[in-house]
């Protein structure tokens, strides 16, 4: 349960009180109050440099017999100039993960007034709503015994609340139902998580939002000649699919916003095989897939007035004597022939395929979620989205939208002569160009099966999954971009009426 209380903090009747304050060096002055109550601890904490508020830090208070609260988590957010909505985020839920190893707590949770500046309460409310959600889930979701444990209350305390508060706690949770969603999708192993299993969750999904539900099965991708996806699909024992799933939520508007997304759930590299150490991560192939369904169930959750479509291409990339090899040719959907040189580029063999059906399908802004390529990780690091596209417009949306919620993205370049790069000898193209600028030569295949819909294409190789944990969250999926996507689609503009005379 979560609610929102104007009661003051520090009379909340919760095992913990979490309290989160900017970095300052000494006691912020808005906390001067709490402290008096506190008969001075919160001052003597400061002066003896114990806490002073700095990003990601935490101290707690045991067994105070001077507040309601049985305990305090003083929590840093760092300075309140460098503040985002993901640093926001990373604070709150460093000190939640600290709390929520038992089950049964009730919390409460205080922004100090001078990190609340700047920041509408309605954020805030669905900020703490939606950690306190994604908080919950830890990677283990093979471990016999949980680790981490849902809330029973969950006190957001605000001075003064919006009018449509707990409409803001429901949202909070929808988003951060959503990357947790992701999240557990990606961390289950490929052996259960498998193309099959994908269709039954993205059902499962559509039957409890309300989404229109469709699945092309093997047969139906070979009448479409998704030869490209099939080559792939061929090695494994699994049958691949594409899934649509849609949310209408505008009948009025002709925007029609179609998420394709890579859902290979395991690259082993096919005969071109990787070697272990870049295998066996490899069950997280499928996060683009797992990030599209999440983001159209969250879109339907919140009734957003937008119509937008999740496909998913799910497949296996797998070895066996029915492999697709080094060297075949591939026709794909649109008649492109296809040199494949490296069977582990499956990833935009399977998009060239999805791509120009989502376009054949009435999309008319079209964005791809990939885990694409190791040289966009070389390029940008773990934690950044590489952005590829001819389309300004629908770019500086997704721009705007990860900026909001504080996820980062960064625009790549597609220059025209790194198509000279794809050119074979036998076919119109290679699924491979030369090593340096691996992730644009990837983008600029895409691209050749897009037209002139407007299309972006985000390769998240990097930020869908973490090799370590932090102290905000644990290894495995991150569910990175869900909350991009799901406020793309919330500020996506509605088409004005027609003007009355
Ligand atoms: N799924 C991988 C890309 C990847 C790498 C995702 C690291 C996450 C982390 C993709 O299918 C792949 O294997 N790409 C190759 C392309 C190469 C053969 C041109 C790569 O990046 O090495
Ligand atoms: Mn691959
Ligand atoms: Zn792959």
């Amino acid at each position: 349960m979560i609610r929102i209380t104007t009661d003051s903090a520090v009379s909340l009747e919760v095992d913990w009180l979490v309290l989160l304050s900017g970095a300052h060096e000494s006691l912020p002055a808005d906390l001067r109050q709490t402290d008096q109550q506190l008969n001075g601890k919160l001052g003597s904490i400061w002066s003896r440099n114990e806490f002073a508020g700095d990003y990601c830090k935490t101290l707690s208070l045991r067994q105070l017999t001077e507040i309601s609260p049985v305990n305090l988590l003083l929590a840093g957010i760092g300075q309140t100039e460098e503040l985002s909505a993901e640093r926001l985020r990373r604070s709150l839920l460093t000190a939640l993960r600290k709390i929520n190893k038992q089950p049964g707590l009730r919390i409460g949770v205080r922004f100090a007034d001078h990190v609340a500046v700047g920041w509408s309460a309605s954020t805030l409310i669905e900020l703490a709503a939606d950690c306190a959600t994604v908080a919950v889930v830890d990677a283990g979701v093979h471990k016999q015994k949980p680790s981490r444990f849902d809330f029973k209350e969950v006190h957001i305390a605000v001075d003064q609340p919006p009018v449509d508060a707990d409409e803001h706690v429901k949202s909070g949770r929808t988003i951060g139902s959503a990357v947790s969603g992701t999240r557990c999708l990606v961390n289950y192993s490929a052996y259960q998580m498998t193309p099959e299993r994908m269709v039954e969750e993205a059902r499962e999904l559509a039957n409890q939002c309300d989404l229109e539900f469709q699945v092309l099965d093997a047969a139906d991708l070979a009448r479409e000649n998704m030869n490209a996806m099939l080559a792939v699909a061929q090695g494994s024992d699994r049958t691949p699919s594409l899934v649509r799933l849609s949310w209408r939520g505008n009948p009025t508007s002709s925007d029609e916003i179609g998420l394709a997304g890579k859902g290979v759930t395991f690259d082993s590299g096919g005969l071109s095989i990787k070697p272990t150490e870049s295998m066996v991560a490899m069950k997280s192939d499928m996060a683009g897939a797992a990030t599209v369904m999440e983001a159209v169930g969250a879109a339907a959750s919140l009734r957003l007035p937008v119509n937008v479509t999740a496909w998913l291409g799910l497949v296996e990339n797998m070895i066996s004597g029915q492999s697709y090899r080094p060297g075949d040719v591939v026709t794909a959907r649109t008649g492109t022939t296809i040199e494949v040189q490296n069977t582990d580029a499956e990833g935009r063999l399977v998009l060239a395929d999805v791509l120009s059906y989502a376009i054949d399908h009435g999309t008319t802004h079209l964005i791809d979620l990939a885990t694409l390529t190791g040289a966009c990780v070389v390029a940008l690091g773990e934690e950044i989205t590489g952005m590829f596209g001819g389309c300004d417009e629908l770019s500086g949306r997704i721009e705007q939208a990860a900026t909001n919620t504080g996820e980062y993205v960064w625009p790549m370049p597609m220059h025209a002569h790194f198509d000279e790069l794809l050119k074979s000898d036998v076919a119109d193209c290679r699924n491979v160009g030369p090593r340096w600028g691996g992730a644009v030569t990837a983008a600029c295949f895409l691209r050749k099966f897009v037209g002139t819909t407007p299309w972006v294409h985000l390769d998240i190789a990097g930020p869908s999954w973490a090799n370590t944990s932090a102290a905000w969250c644990d290894s495995g999926g991150t569910g990175a971009m869900v909350r991009t996507l799901i406020q793309l689609l919330r500020q996506w503009p509605v088409q004005s009426q027609p003007a009355r005379h």
